[in-house]
């Protein structure tokens, strides 16, 4: 049976495959995208979004743009690592599809009512659009089945040396969700550093020989060149994808329970997710944390989504 989801993303070259899986996966019921500002200001992943639905063939599926700036502190964008449009590197054709006038807020809260059983969110951003719904709607927390989450780390960071991106952009919002009482899995970069586009699955993209394959060849040799200039990889991690995969088949990415904080004062550690695997500080669990992935389980779902949505538009 699908699982119900909606990805709240901001293309992003990772979220790019991302919705791909979720649209391409039959494991997968893609209700809605939403996007907010991250990666890229809001207009650009919002843009991004349309333009990578649009490659993809999919249709019938609402993309609405959600907040433009993080709860607290200004946007920063990461213009050094995924470029300038956020999707650098191959080219797109210009969208056939438009966003829906709603934000992405609303949207989600009316899928979220509207839907016959709860919905899973994938955010796989900065968690901005999340906090400011179960914010203002507190009455939907109880139709979301839970929040499938790509951010935070049980290590290290990579936008600080302490804090990951999405976190690291809006730690207030983290803050909010992780102790909102909802079910959470973070998917942190200590798993996502293992999903590696390496040149064998570059090469399992190129044998596809469709558009859409080579989009994604693009897209993956541009994110290599990034993560080989700014942190020495021989090839890119593809995080978003993950906690696509973990709903997808819980058993590509394996779980463990414990609590996580959002360090919000630290000097140098503000946006840190500081995860107690070992319940040194006595406190209850408040999420399910990544700590393993099954790579080749991982890679063959997500070749195998790009194969079908290639398949259905060629
Ligand atoms: O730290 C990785 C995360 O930040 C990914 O979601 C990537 O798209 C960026 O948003
Ligand atoms: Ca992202």
């Amino acid at each position: 049976m699908a699982v119900p989801i909606v990805i709240d993303c901001d293309p992003g070259h990772d979220d790019a495959l991302a919705i791909m899986l979720a649209a391409g996966d039959p494991g997968i019921d893609l209700l809605a995208v939403t996007t907010v500002a991250g990666n890229q200001t809001l207009e650009k992943t919002t843009f991004n979004a349309l333009r990578v639905c649009t490659v993809a063939g999919i249709t019938g599926v609402p993309v609405a743009a959600g907040c433009a700036q993080p709860l607290v502190e200004p946007l920063e964008v990461a213009e050094d690592v995924h470029g300038v449009s956020g999707i650098d590197g191959p080219r797109f054709p210009v969208p056939t599809v438009a966003a829906v006038p709603e934000h992405a807020v609303e949207l989600l809260r009316r899928v979220l009512i509207g839907h016959p059983e709860p919905v899973t969110l994938v955010p796989t951003a900065p968690l901005t659009n999340i906090a400011l719904l179960l914010t203002r709607y507190p009455e939907v927390a109880g139709r979301i089945k839970e929040i499938v989450l790509m951010g935070g780390s049980t290590e290290r960071g990579n936008r600080t040396p302490a804090a990951e991106f999405n976190i690291h952009v809006d730690p207030e919002a983290a803050d909010i969700v992780f102790r909102s009482g909802v079910p959470v899995t973070m998917c942190g970069l200590n798993v996502t550093h293992q999903a590696l586009a390496t040149p064998g699955v570059l090469a399992r993209f190129e044998a596809l020989d469709s558009e859409l394959g080579w989009i994604c060849v693009e897209l993956l040799r541009y994110f290599a060149g990034t993560y080989r200039r700014l942190f020495g990889f021989s090839a890119p991690p593809v995080h978003d994808p993950v906690a696509v995969a973990r709903v997808i088949d819980p058993r590509i990415v394996d779980c463990v329970d414990a609590h996580v904080a959002v360090e919000l004062h630290g000097r140098h550690t503000r946006g840190a997710t500081v995860v107690d695997l070992h319940g040194r500080l006595g406190l209850p669990a408040n999420a399910r944390v990544a700590v393993g992935l099954r790579t080749d389980l991982f890679w063959d779902r997500m070749v195998a989504a790009v194969a079908a949505l290639g398949a259905a538009r060629d």
